[in-house]
């Protein structure tokens, strides 16, 4: 095996330094670094040795494959300023020619508001975390108080993994409060946690619908967590989201796994309230759905709701770019037009 690698890199060797243009340079690195080159082929016919003389022929191997890379990259230098340098020696550099303007990325709108939206419940204590957008069937509806056949179930159109697990096991998120019961069941409280992610539903698309859409999920568990904790905590982000001055309002609201459920609205940013198109003459613009976390999803994680008490929150992210923006189609979002795109920089 020694003796291959040896013949191997004298020949590699000979033919690099026969290499005189950068064409012939990559016809070469092809020829023995590249994925199928020759190296490759003799480090996967390693397989064929005794297993105890595999580790020093692959450290052999190795160090073949240092030195080539070395000599390659220095000849690479060497084609390279040879190439060079009689143009700069023959052309005449314009510097009052315009420079040339690099193009500069940006963060997409939605991470942008989701920034934001992080940056705000960051300074009232929340930390942040992720999770899947494949998930249980138990965490997205089951322990969530949504036992199978409740009628509740069709307040989210499903989209089912049909492939795996048991039918109607797996499914796509409908919302990221499944977050709930994976956090609780991992943590003991105080919990005070915020979950940015997509979410699915199974609907036609229109300019305030998607069958995909961000959702970011808030909640508080602690002892004597109270609906002014709740009223307090979200009226404090809304206003560090949107600026001072906005108005909110909480009404009534259902939701199975809380209890009470409220949703909350802000003060129409079009209009300032008075009533206007986008606010369908109400004055007000809903924001987000929350309520104090419901006893038997408490039980549901193994905590005692004797003991601990706790709200959560679920905010549409669109709905809250929409609304900073002023945009009214929730589509430009996902058509990828970079003239709509770069506008928010
Ligand atoms: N998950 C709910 C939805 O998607 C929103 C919500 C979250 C409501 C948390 C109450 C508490 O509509």
């Amino acid at each position: 095996m020694q003796d291959t690698w040896e013949a191997l890199q004298q020949a590699a060797e000979r033919e690099l330094a026969a290499a005189g243009d950068v064409q012939a340079l990559e016809a070469w690195r092809i020829e023995y670094l590249g994925r199928r080159g020759r190296l490759a082929q003799a480090m996967r016919g390693l397989g064929q040795l005794p297993p105890e003389a595999r580790p020093a022929a692959g450290a052999a191997g190795n160090a073949v494959k240092a030195a080539l890379t070395g000599v390659y990259d220095a000849r690479k230098q060497a084609l390279a300023a040879a190439e060079q340098a009689p143009v700069e020696e023959t052309a005449a550099f314009d510097v009052t020619l315009p420079g040339i303007r690099p193009r500069v990325g940006q963060a997409h709108v939605i991470n942008q508001v989701m920034a934001k939206v992080m940056a705000a419940f960051g300074q009232l204590g929340f930390r942040a975390t992720d999770g899947p957008e494949v998930e249980w069937d138990r965490n997205n509806f089951t322990l969530l108080n949504l036992p199978e056949e409740h009628p509740a179930r069709d307040m989210w159109d499903t989209f089912y993994v049909g492939n795996v697990g048991k039918p109607g096991e797996v499914l796509l998120r409908t919302h990221t409060s499944p977050m709930q019961i994976r956090v609780m069941e991992q943590t003991e409280p105080p919990v005070r946690v915020i979950v940015p992610g997509k979410v699915y539903r199974y609907e036609a698309t229109d300019a305030t619908h998607g069958w995909m859409l961000y959702q970011v999920e808030g909640f508080a568990v602690d002892c004597r967590v109270t609906m002014a904790d709740l009223k307090g905590t979200l009226t404090q982000a809304i206003q560090l989201i949107f600026g001072r001055e906005r108005r909110t309002r909480f009404r009534c609201d259902y939701f199975p796994f809380v209890e009470p459920g409220v949703d909350m609205a802000m003060e129409c940013h079009v209009c300032d309230g008075s009533g206007c198109g986008v606010c369908s003459s109400t004055g007000w613009i809903e924001i987000l759905g929350a309520g104090m976390i419901h006893p038997q999803v408490l039980r549901n994680v193994g905590y005692d709701p004797e003991e601990y008490s706790g709200f959560a929150f679920g905010m549409g992210l669109d709905r809250i770019a929409m609304l900073l923006y002023g945009i009214d189609d929730l589509r430009l979002f996902y058509d990828n037009d970079l003239r709509f795109l770069r506008q928010f920089r």
